[in-house]
């Protein structure tokens, strides 16, 4: 069983040990539900002041909902449209400081005001985005950015898809 070791300190501390958590998490498993399941949850642990967080996984060119914390999300997105299909599609992170002045947001959960997308590339492929909401505006920063690309880099590495 695992246990999420919850940390104090500098944000850059947190995420080095949200990191860390995660590929402890994944070891000795690479099933792409069970895993996508547990990093959400761990996400949600550790992580403040999100409303949703969770993946997308490409099927056709769609995205289609993978597992997830928060309250019941659109099942499919086209990729190149809201910001998890325009991750997608432009194969980068997508840093949203404010939803309601991007083009073409799907709006989920109207509380959503702040959204970072991560894309899962996997052998140069896009294969699905992890998605972080937030009700606080301007809630991501460049490093949160960081951290959570490196936190798909781990979850990518440790299971097959
Ligand atoms: N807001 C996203 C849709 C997914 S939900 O936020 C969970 C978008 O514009 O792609």
């Amino acid at each position: 069983m695992f246990a999420v070791e919850k940390v104090s300190g500098t944000k850059a501390e947190i995420y080095k040990e949200l990191v860390r958590q995660t590929r402890g998490l994944l070891h000795g498993e690479r099933d792409l539900v069970a895993n996508a399941a547990n990093v959400a949850a761990l996400i949600w642990q550790f992580v403040p002041d999100l409303n949703w967080a969770g993946f997308y996984f490409l099927k056709g060119d769609e995205l289609v909902l993978g597992p997830f914390q928060g309250k019941p999300a659109c099942v499919r997105i086209a990729v190149g449209k809201g910001v998890c299909g325009t991750a997608a599609a432009r194969r980068e992170t997508v840093l949203v400081e404010d939803v309601h002045a991007f083009p073409g947001h799907i709006a989920c959960d109207s509380a959503s005001n702040s959204e970072l997308v991560v894309p899962l590339v996997k052998d140069g492929e896009v294969r699905g985005v992890l998605d972080l909401d937030s009700s606080l505006f301007s809630r991501f920063d460049a490093e949160d950015r960081r951290a959570f690309e490196a936190l798909v880099v781990a979850f990518v590495e440790g299971t097959d898809f």
